[in-house]
């Protein structure tokens, strides 16, 4: 699911749904789009308001869009932002895309000019807790 048309098809809709994020406490407006293993892909963006925490990220608006069209398996996901930096997921996110990831799903992090480096999320995010971790201890493992 990461094949280079695939890559294209993820920045195309985070750069969409970047240009559609509600950002004007932080200025800084965030895309994100993951691709399903059946090839669907669900996009968001950062949605800030003016009670600042109530705030979410774009990565937590494309999971909610996923989960509401009957996905539950992300195969791989963008972030785009503006700026000089790498903008990868926060530390929230990460555990957000963990629910529904494995430890070898890719996370790209591009600029507006396209993809700037690719991460594991077990890079972004080793020795996570996830569902698997309850599983094993309901069956008593
Ligand atoms: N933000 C995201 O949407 N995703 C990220 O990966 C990092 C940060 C948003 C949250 C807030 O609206 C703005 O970027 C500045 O932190």
């Amino acid at each position: 699911m990461s094949d280079a048309a695939t890559l294209d098809a993820l920045f195309a809709a985070a750069r969409t749904a970047r240009a559609r994020a509600y950002a004007p406490y932080s200025g800084f407006t965030v895309g994100a789009a993951l691709v399903t293993p059946d090839g669907a892909i669900h996009a968001g963006c950062n949605v800030e308001n003016a009670a600042y925490p109530v705030g979410v990220c774009a990565e937590a608006g494309a999971i909610s869009a996923m989960i509401a069209n009957g996905g539950r398996r992300i195969a791989a996901i963008l972030v785009v932002a503006g700026g000089e930096g790498l903008c990868t997921p926060c530390g929230a996110c990460r555990q957000r895309i963990r629910e529904f990831a494995g430890p070898d799903t890719p996370v790209y992090v591009a600029g507006p000019e396209g993809l700037r480096r690719s991460f594991t999320l077990e890079e972004l995010l080793p020795a996570s807790f996830g569902p698997d971790v309850l599983d094993a201890a309901r069956s008593g493992a």
